[in-house]
């Protein structure tokens, strides 16, 4: 299986907060679950650096647009970086290999007669890059930034999107699990069928963009060009390869719900009228949101994710977003929340865990774990990689989430259960505690594997301290896997006491 993983290219026109961060970081989980089963996999992310909002703040923050746009895309690499995604590359629209692209591109749409010269008026909002109706204002302003919107009037191109009403709603049609989940399908089908007006798609009043190729003196509307971006970068990516012949047909992307008729409308028509493939599948997520509201550099309310980085690290993080907000809902994050969880979750029902059983391995048996095979299944690890594997089919990373963490609280009600330390007390029942260890061990081993996507700089820690191969195949999900080892030592903790962030402010 193929699978080519995208997320939206973020807006350098500020730096990233812990909402960007989340989308690339269930982008990764996916893409290292997906490499981890053997999946020729492709996890793209980048940067989304055009339009005639940019050039406005570079200006406002007496900066030459190019080294604007240069700081803060910097700055969203490092936070790629910084949370540990597995990106196989990082896309900047203003490569120039991307802007031939897009070039090439919209001359295709062109030429197939989709494009058309017409006047433009209408209501722009240059924060979302967007036109809107009045209809669609809430007391004349922006409904997403509450922002006056602009009163543009010019000559512009115009993509025929209204042709594309019948082949779309075939598309929905045949593929109903084209977006997901099933209530954004929905939303996304009924925005098709009540009918679509053509749209704009380029400018005549802003230079910072890529050329339009028939009419030099207007640029490619900025939303096309980050559009196209998913396509382009396969085709430099690698030198010397052009990897969508493979790839495109097995593209799958991620977003928000912001920005769902972009993708789920406008984008699958332009690529119908440039003759190529649609997407497989498009997951439509909800938003962080940070005291009830999106968190947004405008309202002020934002998480910096590179500072709890910096206090929790890369994996407590990764895994507090997913956990704390079901993946496709809303939900409310906070930096308090992100320490309850780690001390409770992270740090007592796993890093307890494994403390207590490499503890235990290396009192009573003088750190050799000998192999005992349970009996069946015992709690239900049988079923573990396929449960998951499913889950994450359905992009449904907190559901896969919940599922380990149910094994590590069985594995934890094995210790109350079985008390190793009163049969480590009595000879006799020297097999129950052999047993008992090894089934601790092999649960743990089992459960690291299948949160390494989650933890990837914990998981090998926790194969380390049991003295097992690094090797992350999802085979390894599987029970009775553990070998027998020497030398465990009681492990270091996985995740050391914090100072809460209120008690130190
Ligand atoms: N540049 C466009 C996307 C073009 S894609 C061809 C854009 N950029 S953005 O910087 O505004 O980032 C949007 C994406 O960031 C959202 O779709 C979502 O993936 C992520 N998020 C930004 N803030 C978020 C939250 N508060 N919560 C969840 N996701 C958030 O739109």
């Amino acid at each position: 299986m193929r699978i080519y993983l995208t997320t939206p290219i973020y807006y350098v026109n500020a730096t990233p907060h812990i909402g960007h961060a989340y989308t690339t970081i269930v982008g990764d989980i996916l893409a290292r679950h997906h490499r981890q089963r053997g999946h020729e996999t492709f996890f793209l992310t980048g940067t989304d650096e055009h339009g005639t909002n940019i050039p406005r703040i570079a200006r406002e923050a007496g900066l030459d647009v190019q080294e604007f746009v240069d700081r803060n895309a910097a700055a969203f690499r490092e936070m790629t970086q910084r949370i540990n995604a597995s990106n196989d590359f990082f896309i900047r629209t203003t490569d120039p290999r991307h802007e031939a692209a897009v070039q090439e591109f919209v001359q295709r749409i062109y030429d197939a007669g989709d494009i058309y010269e017409g006047l433009y008026e209408g209501l722009y909002c240059p924060r979302c890059e967007a036109f809107y109706t009045e209809a669609e204002l809430v007391d004349g302003r922006c409904p997403v930034h509450g922002i006056l919107p602009e009163h543009v009037e010019e000559k512009n191109w115009f993509f025929r999107l209204s042709a594309y009403q019948e082949r779309l709603l075939e598309l929905y049609d045949s593929n109903p699990e084209l977006v997901l989940p099933g209530f954004r399908y929905n939303e996304a089908r009924s925005f098709i069928q009540q009918g679509l007006d053509d749209i704009s798609v380029s400018r005549a009043s802003e230079s910072w963009g890529v050329r339009v190729p028939w009419d030099p003196s207007q640029t490619v509307y900025v939303w096309v060009d980050a559009l196209i971006n998913y396509w382009s970068a396969l085709a430099f990516a690698r030198d010397g390869q052009d990897l969508r012949d493979d790839l495109w047909p097995a593209v799958r992307h991620l977003l928000a719900k912001d920005i769902l008729k972009f993708h789920c409308v406008i984008w699958p028509a332009l690529l119908l009228a440039a003759g190529l493939d649609v997407p497989k599948q498009l997951f439509v997520h909800g938003y962080l949101l940070f005291d009830e509201r999106k968190m947004s550099k405008s309202e002020g309310n934002v998480i910096d994710p590179l500072e709890l980085i910096d206090v929790y690290g890369a994996d407590p993080v990764r895994f507090y977003v997913v956990r704390e907000v079901q993946f496709g809902q809303d939900g409310n994050v906070s930096v308090d929340g992100v320490h309850e969880r780690y001390e409770r979750e992270l740090g007592n029902d796993l890093g307890n865990l494994l403390s207590r059983t490499t503890a235990m391995i290396a009192r009573y048996r003088d750190g050799r774990l000998a192999e005992a095979p349970r009996a069946g299944d015992g709690n239900g690890l049988g079923t573990l990689g396929d449960d998951v594997a499913a889950l994450l089919d359905g992009f449904d990373v907190t559901g896969a989430l919940e599922r380990i963490w149910k094994e590590v609280r069985s594995l934890n009600a094995l210790v109350e259960e079985r008390k190793p330390w009163a049969l480590a007390k009595d000879e006799s029942r020297a097999p129950d505690l052999d047993r008992t260890l090894y089934e601790l061990a092999d649960g743990l081993r089992a459960v690291a594997i299948a949160l390494s996507s989650y933890l990837p700089e914990t998981a090998p820690r926790i194969l380390e301290a049991l003295q097992q191969p690094d090797d992350l195949g999802w085979e390894g999900v599987g029970p009775g896997r553990t070998k027998a080892a020497d030398g465990i030592e009681a492990a270091e903790p996985l995740f050391p006491r914090v100072d809460s962030p209120t008690a130190a402010a």
